[in-house]
């Protein structure tokens, strides 16, 4: 632990913390837009934090049945897709009870008008946010404390999260400011490559996502060779050919997705790929990209179907985190306590 609260020059840990809600298959959407650049992360100079935020995913009703198995499958997803138990810490929330209980002092912390402007819990609630839960309006401040109760620097995630990490930063200014500290740090999002906003199949406006009603419209991590193959011959595109620089996509919000899509799974630039493809029609690059997604995404749900035969180890690999990352969190919320006036033994 590298911090001392009311020091004018906080150093911190450079640490990743990210999170994934256990309440339904993952998407392409999920596997681009954050996991992926998870494996990347732990890769690089950071200590990594990842969490299937079982408590976030209860905001909207969940069967315990499904949660259980969501949560399991979401952590096999992790592991076939390259997060190692042994670099990174591997939980799902609820078996790290600071993450909640930091999200208490964030709720008094986090103004009414801030939550009211967030929208992604105007798109959930949907019309009738009268009947939503209490936990729905009040869910990014419990994120701000999934962040914060790590003291992280650094949080990869896909471009609709931007505004809740906007708000973690206010959260970690408030308090700071309210009681003369510095002990948060200004977290940085980071949104980076081609797929932090990954479209619909069916509809380039609309984002890819597991509650969409129409399983065309998505990718998810599950679906066979044939089911990935036909899904992409299916998506939705114009009758014109590819242009071969970025700019020439601008107007073309299907033909951008597919492109961007093909580029984060090659680990290309948008550019490198319009090089090879400038001028093909769909008829040449949707086959393409279709092999290129289930050359990438097969293994991984191969290895998922076979971790999801071992429950009892995910189990363990998330009892053992908790353990790893409570030696982190005791102490940060202990401090918090300490600052906010709690008495304790
Ligand atoms: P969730 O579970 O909706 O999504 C998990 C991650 O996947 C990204 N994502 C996408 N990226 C690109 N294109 C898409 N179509 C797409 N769909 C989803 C999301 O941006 C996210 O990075 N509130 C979070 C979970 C959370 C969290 C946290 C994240 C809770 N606490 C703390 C970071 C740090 C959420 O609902 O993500």
């Amino acid at each position: 632990m590298s911090e001392t609260p009311n020091t004018t020059s906080t150093v911190f840990t450079p640490r990743v913390f990210s999170g994934i809600q256990p309440s339904g298959g993952l998407t392409l959407g999920n596997y681009l837009g954050a996991i992926k650049r998870f494996v990347s992360m732990q890769e690089a100079a950071f200590e990594t934090i990842y969490c299937m935020v079982d408590l976030h995913a209860i905001t909207v009703w969940q069967d315990p049945k499904e949660l259980v198995h969501n949560t399991r499958e979401l952590a096999a997803g992790f592991i076939a897709s390259g997060i190692s138990p042994e670099k990174s810490i591997l939980i799902n929330q609820s078996q790290v009870p600071e993450h909640a209980q930091l999200g208490w002092i964030f709720n008094c912390v986090a103004r009414m008008g801030w939550m009211q402007r967030m929208t992604q819990f105007k798109d959930k609630a949907g019309k009738n946010a009268q009947n939503a839960s209490l936990g729905l309006f009040g869910y990014p401040a419990l994120m701000a404390a999934d962040i914060l109760v790590y003291h992280a620097t650094h949080v990869p995630v896909g471009e609709d999260q931007k505004q809740h990490l906007e708000l973690t930063r206010d959260i970690a200014a408030k308090f700071n400011h309210d009681y003369e500290t510095n002990f948060f740090p200004m977290t940085e999002p980071v949104i980076e490559g081609a797929a932090t906003r990954v479209m619909s199949l069916r509809d380039g406006s609309k984002k890819m996502s597991k509650s969409d009603p129409s399983d065309a419209s998505r990718i998810n991590m599950t679906d066979t060779a044939d089911t990935i193959a036909k899904k992409i011959r299916k998506a939705k595109t114009d009758p014109d050919g590819l242009p071969s620089e970025a700019k020439g996509l601008e107007l073309r919000p299907e033909a951008r997705n597919l492109i961007n899509i093909y580029a984060a799974l090659s680990d290309q630039s948008v550019n490198q790929v319009l090089t090879e493809y400038g001028g093909a029609q769909f008829g040449t690059f949707k086959p393409a990209l279709a092999d290129l997604a289930v050359a990438k995404l097969s293994p991984i749900s191969d290895e998922m179907a076979r971790l999801m035969n071992e429950p009892a180890e995910i189990d363990k690999i998330l009892a053992r985190g908790a353990q790893q990352a409570r030696e982190i969190t005791v102490p940060i919320l202990k401090k918090a306590y300490d600052i906010v006036g709690m008495i304790r033994a």
